[in-house]
């Protein structure tokens, strides 16, 4: 059985707050239950749940699929759900203080070996294995296999510097209709708040924008 607490992930606590994940969610030996896990994608469960039906969506990094099964468990209304993610060795540079040459951490092959088979797990037991469509490749390359517009909703959570921040955000904003949500995570991070801000002007994009719990959300 997959051990779901996170021995395995080094976050910056200056950056990271302590997640604690309930072994309760490893149900009851049949499959696995996400219902109301803290995840980080939680403060835009409810508007998802008010989008309409039938959706369509993708998170963009998805790790070891804790954000990605909250949506599965929490949001019945999703048709279908995109999951990207290289599963490649990388050093995320959201530090507390942004720097380039020094990593917040770092995930070796060891690691990311290790969270692709987590993710795999989950899907496998979460019931809905049938609404997933999972593109195991580079970000930009994913992006090529989704048309626009498509895309009731993303959360775009792959990005792990300035520049990667940048091209996600125009890579995969054009994937999502109009009237859907746009938000991604680590907008606490100054370089994510720089990228945001700076493409939200750059399109003249007024639509009001809601920050919670380092997410961001705005309607497209
Ligand atoms: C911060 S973690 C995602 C956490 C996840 N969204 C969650 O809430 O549990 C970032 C993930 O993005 C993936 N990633 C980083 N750069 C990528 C890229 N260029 N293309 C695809 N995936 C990438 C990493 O492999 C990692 O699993």
């Amino acid at each position: 059985m997959i051990d779901l607490y996170e021995e395995n992930v080094h976050y910056n606590p200056l950056v990271y707050k302590p997640r604690h994940f309930n072994p309760s969610w490893n149900m009851d030996g049949k499959g696995y239950n996400f219902t109301d896990c803290p995840s980080d994608v939680k403060s835009i469960i409810h508007s998802i749940n008010f989008l309409g039906e039938d959706l369509v969506g993708a998170e963009i990094g998805v790790a070891k699929g804790h954000s990605f099964m909250t949506l599965l468990h929490n949001c019945p209304n999703i048709k279908t759900l995109h999951g990207v993610d290289h599963y490649q060795p990388y050093e995320d540079y959201f530090n507390d203080v942004y720097d380039e040459s020094r990593p917040a951490y770092t995930i070796d092959e060891k690691q990311a070996t290790y969270s692709k088979i987590v993710c795999y797990n989950f899907i496998k037991f979460s019931g809905m294995e049938e609404k997933v469509k999972f593109h195991e490749m580079e970000s930009d390359k994913a992006a090529e296999e989704i048309e626009d517009g498509s895309l009731d909703f993303i959360f775009v959570d792959a990005y792990l510097t300035y520049e990667q921040t940048k091209k996600d955000l125009d890579v995969w904003y054009p994937k999502v209709r109009e009237g859907g949500i746009f938000a991604g995570h680590d907008y606490r991070c100054d370089v994510v708040e720089q990228a945001v801000d700076s493409f939200r002007k750059k399109n003249n994009i007024t639509n009001k924008m809601s920050v919670f719990d380092e997410t961001f959300i705005w309607y497209k």
